[in-house]
């Protein structure tokens, strides 16, 4: 039988520290490296020689104007698009050639990657959905429901790790456009990912929202990795330990917010599209 109690983990706050896993053969801790990635769409340089470097354990941004290669880096990564030129090294593998699925099951995971949110399901329903896919489940809904319940545990746990414990009855398609975010953020928890990759968490969201997110940010990133795109600068000042600068799909600058955002090139990157780059963590 599928189900069974499924066992029990810790919620994320007292997840432990810094996971180490098998690659820790590298003395700087660097679970994810690129080296030359490139991706041409017919012609047109997307991604362009990035050499990327992700410490274990840290929030890193990646940023850049629009079009600049970012979430084009992101579907390199995780897979759904194929390198024309390049590798990728994650906790001490080549997974340049690696599938999807498999890189997932490494714990290099994008939000929204497999789990899509059911509108239909509850936001419980869609977080042990999420478990059971995660556990190499099927979607046989009919008899499942058994093996389904096995999850409910866990699946509150996410939900509370998320601040949704007061929405779990409530049908996933009902919630406001936040909550939905965070629960988002919960199936992607649900298949335990050691790396997760956020594009743009916050777009889109009223200020309010906003603050939450980067609240569970913090939170979720306890014990893993988490690479993020983020156009809203008080977000990357207030979350990314170090960020790169995309522009044009090459690396143009790389540091912390106060590093990069006193680099010449940056700002002139920046300017007339977000001048707030120059400011102190000015308002998104
Ligand atoms: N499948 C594709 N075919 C052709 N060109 C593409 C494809 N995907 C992306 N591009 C181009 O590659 C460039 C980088 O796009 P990408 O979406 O990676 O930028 P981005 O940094 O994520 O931008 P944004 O901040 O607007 O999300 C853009 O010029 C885009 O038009
Ligand atoms: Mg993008």
């Amino acid at each position: 039988m599928q189900g069974g109690s499924p066992p029990r983990h810790d919620g994320l706050p007292g997840w432990p520290g810094r996971q180490t896993g098998v690659a820790s053969e590298d003395p700087q801790g660097t679970i994810l490296e690129t080296e030359g990635l490139t991706k041409e769409f017919r012609g047109f340089v997307a991604v362009s020689d990035v050499a990327l470097k992700v410490r274990r354990g840290t929030i890193h941004g990646l940023i850049g104007p629009n079009g600049a290669g970012k979430t084009t880096c992101f579907n390199l990564l995780t897979k759904f698009l194929p390198p024309t030129r390049g590798t990728i090294r994650y906790d001490g593998r080549d997974i340049t050639n690696m599938k999807p699925a498999e890189v997932a099951r490494l714990g290099l995971v994008r939000s929204f990657q497999i789990s899509a949110v059911f509108p239909h399901l509850t936001v419980l329903e869609n977080v042990r959905v999420a478990l059971q896919r995660a556990r190499g489940g099927s979607f046989d809904f009919w008899r499942s429901e058994t093996a389904l319940k096995g999850f409910e545990p866990r699946a509150m746990e996410l939900l509370e790790d998320v601040g949704l414990t007061a929405y779990a009855r409530h049908t996933a398609g009902e919630l406001p456009y936040g909550r939905k975010r965070a629960l988002e953020i919960a199936t992607t928890l649900a298949l335990e990912p050691r790396m997760m990759l956020l594009d743009e968490p916050t777009a889109g969201m009223t200020h309010e929202d906003v603050g939450r997110i980067m609240a569970l940010v913090q939170r979720v990133a306890k014990g893993r990795t988490v690479l993020l795109v983020e156009h809203n600068l008080t977000v990357v000042s207030g979350l990314c330990d170090m960020i790169t600068v995309l522009t044009r799909g090459r690396v143009l600058a790389e540091g912390t917010y106060a590093e990069v955002s006193r680099n010449e090139e940056v700002k002139a990157a920046y300017l007339g599209t977000d001048p707030a780059l120059q400011a102190e963590a000015p308002h998104g």
